[in-house]
């Protein structure tokens, strides 16, 4: 199947009221167990599951207004984006799957995430611009449906509707491969964003992945290190025991980028910056403060501790941004 046909099937079940502009926001998320390697490339599916946590009004919000003019114009945090560049072809590529009777837009996209938090506003991006579509055209689809839509924009998109812990199963049917909410709170939880640089990555996280899959020796062990960390998260955060969900969270990232360095050629994040944070990490454990680290494709750390032990962290890492994912906040 391509993705029109894949596109068509799911707006098969949407009606249609159109209006001249709509607007939404999505926030950004975490995985805590990595997406890493796709099934199916065209139709972007996972070849494992993942789990995530939401960034509360850390995101994007997107504004979608109908357009007289025959061609898209695409503003991101208030200045035009080149019709030529690389960014602006992805949402065009995602737009063409649902573009009718000659229908073009003006987009004007907002993120609130400090942009070198290596936070993914890919994610956002498409989640915000996928649920703006729905509105724009009344199409009333569910969030299963919009799950499947914002895949195709981004894999992580499809994670990016909901706040708090988000799954999003592999499945060798495409349909199948949405995320969900997993329902439950855990208000003593924070996330901390640890901007160890400002330095520009030098390889994408989807020429990282493909490359990774492709090429290292010790990919075929992946699914069963996300089968063993994913069933830990999920034994921690029902159990609201940070030790659980830490170490699962953690050694996920570390298998993640070991995987990256037996690469050809090795795909190398970390920064000097980065070692020392880590260790830092390390040693706060060791001082008996539960904290732990997990890593993107980016240099930078997303920190998981308890807000009670946020002064202790505070002082460790002077510029951290925490987080609350539970206590939603509508300030943006
Ligand atoms: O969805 P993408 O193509 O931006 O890839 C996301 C990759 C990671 O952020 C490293 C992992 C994840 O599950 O979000």
């Amino acid at each position: 199947m391509n993705k029109q046909h894949y596109v068509a099937k799911i707006l098969s079940n949407a009606t249609y009221a159109r209006q001249q502009q709509a607007s939404a926001f999505a926030p950004a998320n975490i995985a805590l167990c990595k997406y890493w390697g796709k099934l199916n490339h065209e139709l972007n599916t996972p070849i494992t599951s993942s789990l995530s946590i939401g960034l509360n009004n850390y995101g994007t919000s997107t504004e979608i207004y109908l357009d007289q003019h025959q061609e898209d114009t695409i503003y991101f945090n208030e200045q035009a984006i080149d019709k030529n560049s690389t960014f602006f072809e992805r949402i065009q590529d995602f737009l063409a799957l649902i573009r009718h009777d000659n229908l073009y837009f003006t987009i004007k996209s907002r993120s609130n995430i400090p942009l070198a938090a290596g936070l993914a506003s890919s994610a956002s991006g498409f989640a915000s611009l996928t649920l703006a579509l729905n509105q724009l055209f009344g199409w009333n689809l569910n969030q299963q449906a919009l799950s499947l839509l914002a895949r195709l924009g981004s894999g992580s998109a499809c994670r990016s509707l909901w706040q708090g812990f988000v799954e999003w199963h592999h499945h060798s049917d495409p349909f199948l491969s949405f995320a969900e909410p997993i329902n439950t709170t855990w208000p003593t939880l924070a996330i901390g964003l640890l901007i160890v640089s400002h330095q520009e990555k030098a390889i994408s996280s989807r020429a990282a992945m493909n490359i990774t899959a492709a090429t290292s020796p010790f990919y075929p062990v992946w699914p069963t290190v996300v089968n063993r960390d994913l069933s830990l998260i999920k034994t921690g955060i029902h159990q609201q025991d940070i030790a659980t969900l830490g170490a699962a969270s953690e050694a996920n990232a570390i298998a993640l980028h070991a995987l990256m360095h037996t690469a050809t050629p090795c795909i190398n994040y970390d920064l000097p910056a980065t070692r020392a944070a880590k260790q830092r990490v390390w040693e706060l454990r060791e001082s008996k403060i539960p904290v732990y680290f997990t890593q993107d494709a980016g240099p930078n750390l997303k920190l998981i501790f308890l807000k009670k032990n946020t002064a202790d962290i505070k002082q460790a890492f002077k510029n951290i941004i925490v987080i609350d994912p539970f206590e939603l906040s509508t300030e943006r």
